[in-house]
């Protein structure tokens, strides 16, 4: 099993470019699906959920290849509509073929998806909002089956400014006969690159990033060429390690009104950032202070994703702050690994009451999903010794070797079988 090994205490520098966002590329991969022809999609990270994404195309029938973050789809010859259960159950963005594959064939099939451990993610958003625009589905022995003559524009609310939810409506309502409006739809940055892939295809949606998003259907797409935006996360990542390791870095390709909220509590708690143009410079040499009240939010908030390496940082600074999850109810698993290390963190009714230790001890540890696995590898960036990251499977589904994005910024970090 593959774990990784960090010596922890050695302050970061060097510059590093920021790869494209997981989380813009799920689904504009699944919106090939819309059109017949030759894709090419750029600046595709290679990271596991990428890879069980192509597969999944590949499975129904698409010809796929990604060489150097370039991905390249034929559409021409998809013909299946049922999505591989295998491979539904490894992703939660699988469910993400549902609105294509029900737009282009009048048909879908698929199983519950599976995804990380970090709460209930429940598809009934989805589910209402395909019925909302003319489908019906059967939900019986363990699949759910949508079909439907022609998708009708209609004005759908969602009760959560849901992101896949979102996206799978967008998706569903460019060939839809009419117009649809999603009204408290979500508002981050991966909706508006979806929106721009889809209006580049021939699709007319407008207002993505607002709360109201509207869609004229259209009857037919074509296949396009695109680059996908940079990950916010994976940059938010890196910004908290040198929070958290100390030195003084650079991010290339970075996109900084994605990651305001981030900026403004780091420069909060005394740590100094420059951003010019795409390129975030952060140095920190000292111990960061405290942030009284965080609480996760849909975006433009403090985004749930970089909640667990957010409290990393905080668990050393010098004094108690509080943080509150309000996006997903099961997403503090990484205290008890932090814990491990040092950290003094009680959590009550999703609240975090993180006070300030000196500093991390090294340890073995668990990453429980991606986020929390990010979090454990920044920590023991900054421990006292060796720390040892297990189950990293969970890592590389959001990080493109993320051993190999520390060794550039200085950090010791490898790659081991246990
Ligand atoms: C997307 O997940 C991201 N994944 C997640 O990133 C991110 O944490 C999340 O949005 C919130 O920003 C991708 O984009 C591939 P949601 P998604 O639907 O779409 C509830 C990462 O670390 N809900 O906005 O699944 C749900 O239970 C991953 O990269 C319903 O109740 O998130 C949750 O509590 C983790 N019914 C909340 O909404 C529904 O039908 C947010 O879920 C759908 C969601």
């Amino acid at each position: 099993m593959e774990a990784f090994a960090i010596e922890g205490g050695k302050p970061l520098s060097g510059t590093l470019r920021i790869h494209g966002a997981k989380n813009a590329a799920l689904p504009i991969l699944a919106a090939t699906v819309l059109a017949e022809g030759q894709f090419e999609i750029h600046d595709v990270p290679h990271l596991k959920d990428i890879e069980v994404m192509l597969k999944i195309l590949s499975e129904i029938g698409a010809k796929v290849s990604h060489k150097e973050h370039c991905v390249s789809i034929d559409t021409s010859q998809i013909h299946e509509t049922h999505v591989p259960d295998e491979l539904m159950g490894q992703m939660r963005s699988s469910i993400f073929l549902m609105g294509p594959l029900l737009a282009r064939f009048g048909e879908v099939t698929i199983s519950r998806p599976g995804g990380c451990a970090i709460g209930e993610r429940r598809i009934d958003l989805h589910l209402s909002g395909l019925t909302a625009l003319g489908a019906e589905y059967v939900d019986a022995e363990g699949y759910i089956t949508f079909r439907s003559k022609s998708l009708l524009g209609n004005k759908i609310f969602l009760t959560f400014p849901s992101v896949g939810a979102t996206e799978n409506l967008m998706m569903a309502a460019v060939l839809a006969e009419g117009t649809t409006s999603i009204c408290n739809a979500a508002r981050e940055p991966e909706i508006v690159d979806l929106q721009n892939f889809l209006n580049a295809m021939g699709a007319k949606v407008r207002g993505a990033g607002t709360d109201t998003i509207v869609i004229e259907g259209v009857p037919k797409l074509a296949s396009v060429s695109y680059r996908v935006i940079p990950d916010r996360i994976v940059t938010g990542t890196h910004l908290l390690a040198v929070g958290i390791a100390k030195g003084h870095i650079e991010l290339h390709n970075t996109v900084p009104d994605h990651v305001t909220a981030l900026i403004e509590m780091i420069r909060g708690s005394g740590v100094e950032i420059k951003v010019r143009h795409d390129i975030m410079e952060i140095k920190n040499t000292s111990r960061p202070h405290p942030i009284n009240r965080i609480m996760t939010s849909p975006y433009p908030g403090f985004p749930t994703d970089l909640q667990a390496q957010m409290m990393a940082y905080l668990s050393l600074a010098n004094g108690t702050s509080l943080m509150k999850e309000t996006v997903f109810e099961g997403r503090f698993k990484h205290v008890t690994e932090l814990e491990r290390m040092g950290a003094s963190i009680y959590v009550d009714l999703g609240t975090a009451f993180i006070r300030g230790v000196d500093k991390f001890y090294g340890a073995s540890v668990e990453a429980s999903d991606l986020r929390a696995g990010a979090a454990l590898v920044l920590a023991g960036l900054a421990a006292q010794g060796t720390t040892c990251v297990q189950q990293i499977h969970h890592i590389d589904r959001g990080y493109e070797r993320i051993e190999r994005q520390l060794q550039q910024l200085g950090a010791s970090i490898s790659r081991i079988n246990i």
